[in-house]
């Protein structure tokens, strides 16, 4: 199959990596373009979509991988989604990985993912749904003044700046500042004020396709820039899987309480979801409850869970879009993990200087060595550019460094010595990732 990856960050840097491996695979296409995915293999083209005119970028990029020969595609990031890319590449029979536009709501807005929460009987934080205009500053105050601490929302999609735990009057009027800034002010039109959870945070990811789910694993992310998860929210600063700390029946308590109950209930409102779900939890003493759903592979979490898993995720995608019968794939095996028991994953992010406020006053060139095959590890690239023959750190998550071994302490000893050797003058990383994991 012809398959074309959409993203150029380091989690599709990741994706392609791991499709390369798949015995599905004949060749594959990226959009948009990376100075570095050539390096996974001399077939990685990239689509050029000059001259758009105004045209819906997802409708023109679709009908140019029909004419390349796309068969596969598998979205990376949310935003295609929320933009109708699945409904773009369907009209040109292309199979596409990733919800449609309606689906991708889950993401897209919070409001409706906590009534579709609250329709089906998942557990999750108790909230309130308020339009900004309605002023939620005042519930808020009194939410703090009860309960010692609020989350705000924005509903919309904000890239990560948009939730904010408030634990005094001062947090909820900087949110509230926030929530009126003139980038902020589509996605915040409505609010979700929410109980604050207490426990233990991660991730659960899935390949879904209607009513199936086909777990892929637990990680857990570093979402805090600093180390000792302080300083402010960023996309994620490093990564580790599996979660050694969840109960023994983590997957299927997922499964039975989120997973079942919310396809049942897309079902009901004729969403037929088809795609990676991601499913952001707070494992409380009570079990899981959902922080947020995302309709997509996390970042960094999709560079460990990648490099962690030893199956063909191109056969397990395809299985997943088509029904068995039309793939002949016969696929029992390729659902078999050989992986030795105790491994474990670490991944290391290492950003560019200002990182998440602002861009580097000097980009850095990259050390080429951090391009080379390590064995048991890989590094992941994504906000990198091309100077002349250097690769160099331009701008937000640069590369994710990871690294298996058969304990936290090896696997993140041989990342954090990779990161040590190659950091760049100005780079932002944390030294705490995976650190006394138990
Ligand atoms: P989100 O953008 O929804 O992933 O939220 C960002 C971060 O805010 C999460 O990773 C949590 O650490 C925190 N958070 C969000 N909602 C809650 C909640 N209801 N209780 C406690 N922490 C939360
Ligand atoms: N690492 C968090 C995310 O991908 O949303």
């Amino acid at each position: 199959m012809n398959i074309l990856v959409l993203g150029n960050g380091a989690r599709e840097h990741a994706l392609i990596w791991k499709i390369k491996r798949s015995k599905i695979v004949t060749k594959l296409f990226m959009y948009p373009k990376s100075p570095v995915f050539g390096a996974e293999g001399s077939e990685v083209f990239s689509l050029s979509l000059e001259n758009l005119n105004g045209e819906n970028i997802w409708s023109h990029c679709a009908v140019k991988a029909k004419e390349l020969g796309v068969d596969m595609v598998i979205c990376g990031p949310e935003a295609p989604l929320v933009e109708g890319a699945e409904e773009c590449f369907r009209d040109q029979n292309i199979l596409f990985w990733g919800p449609s536009q309606k689906a991708a709501q889950l993401e897209g807005s919070k409001a409706f993912a906590k009534n579709i929460m609250k329709e089906a009987g998942i557990p999750t934080a108790n909230y309130q749904e308020i339009s900004f205009e309605d002023n939620p500053r005042e519930q808020a105050y009194q939410y703090v003044q009860k309960y010692g601490a609020v989350v705000l929302k924005a509903s919309g999609l904000a890239q990560g700046k948009g939730v904010f735990v408030c634990k005094s009057i001062a947090d909820i009027d900087a949110a509230h500042e926030h929530f009126a800034s003139p980038s902020m002010l589509e996605a915040s039109k409505t609010i979700i004020l929410e109980e604050c959870l207490i426990g233990r945070e991660c991730s659960y990811f899935a390949l879904v396709s209607g009513q199936k789910s086909m777990p892929l694993g637990f990680a857990v992310d570093f979402k805090r820039l600093n180390d000792g998860d302080e300083g402010p929210n960023t996309g994620g600063m490093g990564a580790y899987t599996p979660v050694p700390w969840l109960p023994a029946h983590a997957t299927n308590i997922v499964e039975q309480q989120i997973m079942t109950p919310l396809l049942k209930t897309l079902a009901k409102h004729k969403i037929d979801y088809v795609g990676t779900l991601y499913v952001g939890l707070m494992w409380t003493l009570e079990g899981p409850k959902v922080i947020e759903f995302n309709v997509r592979f996390g970042d960094p979490e999709a560079q460990v869970l990648c490099f962690h898993d030893d199956r063909d995720w191109g056969s397990l995608i395809l299985n997943s879009l088509k029904p068995k019968e039309d793939n002949g794939a016969g696929d029992e095996a390729i659902q078999k993990t050989t992986q030795a028991p105790n491994k474990v994953t670490v991944g290391v992010v290492m950003a560019a200087e200002g990182y998440p406020y602002n861009t580097p006053k000097q980009k850095s060139a990259v050390n080429p060595a951090l391009n080379q095959d390590f064995g048991a590890g890989k590094v992941f690239f994504g906000g990198v550019e091309r100077n002349g023959d250097q690769l160099v750190a331009a701008k937000g998550r640069v590369c994710t460094v990871v690294f298996s071994g058969s304990s936290f302490e090896e696997a993140r000893a041989k990342a954090y010595s990779v990161v040590e050797k190659y950091v760049w003058p100005g780079a932002v990383f944390r030294r705490d990732i995976a650190k006394n994991i138990r």
